[in-house]
């Protein structure tokens, strides 16, 4: 007997946020008469930081653009419901109301902005510059205890080294819809390909590295799906 077993699609989009922003502007739209909805652009609006400002608008433009052409729809008139689990306000995980079979979750970075879609459960992504592991007390904030083993040399055993625990984590507790309520230093780092129930009572999750750009690294997880996960990166 032959066993099959598809894998999770995950569809990526990394882009330089600059680059969003001039496609925008190419196809002459100002952020005001953009794609982006009241919500979108009341929080856009809210930013005291020009750069947050710029990458959190490029995010959101990417993903309305990219779910727009994957469904055929306006990416103007797509309906999204963030509803935080806290506080109840529009900037918690991102749901498309007009198609609830299309998981997707965002990152940004000041430079880089990243979307993924799945139809096989829900996704996380996470990217984040190699530079921000390096402040002092990033081993107990982002490590757990196991992570901190040391080899016989005295170094800690990649991939815990380095920001990729950091994204592989993001990811994957973004996957789960918990964020950081769950304490990163909690959790192991997850291993790349492999389903794991990271937190206990929760659902299992699959993460992988996905090699984008050499300052950064990205992460992509899937919850609730066969474990095997294939990205799709465009
Ligand atoms: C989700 C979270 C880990 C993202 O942190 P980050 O590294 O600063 O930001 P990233 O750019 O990588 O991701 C931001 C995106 O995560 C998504 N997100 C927010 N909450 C999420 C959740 N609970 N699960 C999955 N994704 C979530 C949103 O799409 C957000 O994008 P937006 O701000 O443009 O709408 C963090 O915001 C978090 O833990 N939030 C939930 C807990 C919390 O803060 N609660 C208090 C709010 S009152």
């Amino acid at each position: 007997m032959v066993f099959s077993m598809m894998p999770s699609v995950v569809d990526l989009w990394v882009r330089q946020t600059s680059a969003v922003l001039a496609d925008n502007a190419g196809a002459g739209a100002t952020l005001q008469d953009s794609v982006l909805d009241h919500v979108e652009r009341q929080r856009w609006d809210r930013f005291a930081d020009v750069d947050a400002a710029r990458s959190y608008a490029a995010g959101h433009l990417l993903a309305r653009t990219q779910i727009g052409r994957l469904l055929s729809h306006n990416p103007a008139t797509l309906r999204f419901d963030r509803t935080c689990d806290d506080c109840g306000e529009q900037h918690g995980r991102p749901r498309l109301l007009d198609d609830p079979s299309v998981h997707l979750s965002l990152s940004r970075t000041p430079s880089l902005v990243a979307v993924a879609l799945s139809r096989s459960g829900p996704v996380g992504v996470d990217v984040e510059p190699h530079a921000a592991a390096s402040f002092a007390g990033y081993v107990e904030v982002a490590l757990h205890p196991d992570d901190r083993a040391f080899d016989a040399d005295g170094r800690r055993d990649q991939p815990s080294s380095d920001v990729t625990a950091w994204v592989r984590k993001e990811a994957a507790l973004k996957a789960l819809g918990v964020g950081l309520r769950v304490d990163p230093a909690s959790v192991r780092t997850p291993s790349t390909g492999l389903s794991e129930e990271l937190v206990a009572g929760l659902p299992r999750v699959t993460v992988v590295d996905v090699p984008v750009d050499d300052a950064y690294a990205v992460a992509v997880a899937v919850a609730l799906g066969p474990g095997v996960v294939e990205v799709r990166q465009h």
